[in-house]
């Protein structure tokens, strides 16, 4: 059987550079030196935004080394139960060698008997919008962001990561932009020198009088 080097039980920052660049290259990240910190600098912002325990989906997990960094950043530990979605097989698979206890956490977007045992709702959804969408936001997009959105409970927020790496100063203001014209209340959580993280409550509904 071929063999990976893909840590099984993961620790949370694996000593060892290689084991983390592993790690983290398998999340679609690289950098040339600092690996680690680097990666924390554009991704723990995201934990600003995740302030009580509960459940999160990650669309577009990759390997979820993003989901187990933030339970450990928010400071939650399980507590924040992590879901995630990826259109990759090879990713899901990943993801469940780093949350074996939970293996059914994670799906491919096309898994529909796996996703039909997911929660209906989450307390967060987190989307690290796709660079090619972020520049050309259209209706499409549009819909998946809805389709994100219906996901949240009430009370609940999707979270929106922008990496800076691949994007002008403008792309992301236009994406923030048109969900405010769509009347959205955007609230920045983060805006730092690798990532732009926003966040997005779904307001309870009125209560009936
Ligand atoms: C840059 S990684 C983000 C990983 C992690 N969420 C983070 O923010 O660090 C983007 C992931 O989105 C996945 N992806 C791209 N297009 C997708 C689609 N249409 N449906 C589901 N996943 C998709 C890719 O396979 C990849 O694993």
């Amino acid at each position: 059987m071929e063999t990976r080097p893909f840590p099984t039980i993961p620790k949370f920052i694996p000593e060892d550079i290689e084991a983390q660049k592993v790690l983290i290259e398998a999340s679609y990240f690289s950098a040339d030196n600092d690996i680690h910190i680097q990666w924390e600098k554009a991704r723990r912002p995201i934990a600003l935004a995740i302030t009580k325990p509960g459940t999160i989906l990650d669309f577009g997990c990759a390997n979820s080394y993003l989901g187990r960094c933030l339970q450990e950043w928010t400071g939650l530990g399980k507590g924040l139960d992590v879901y995630g979605m990826d259109n990759q097989q090879a990713k899901i698979e990943e993801s469940r060698e780093l949350f074996p206890d939970t293996k059914d956490h994670f799906a491919t977007t096309k898994d529909t008997d796996a996703l039909n045992q997911f929660p209906k709702e989450f307390d967060y959804v987190y989307w690290n919008i796709w660079t090619e969408l972020i520049k050309n936001w259209n209706d499409q997009c549009r819909v998946i962001f809805d389709w994100l959105f219906n996901q949240v409970k009430p009370g609940g927020k999707i979270i929106l990561g922008f990496y800076k790496s691949n994007l002008e100063d403008t792309d992301s203001d236009k994406v923030i932009n048109k969900l405010k014209e769509d009347g959205f209340d955007v609230q920045m959580v983060a805006d730092t020198e690798m990532t732009i993280v926003v966040s997005i409550v779904k307001q309870n509904p009125l209560p009936i009088a």
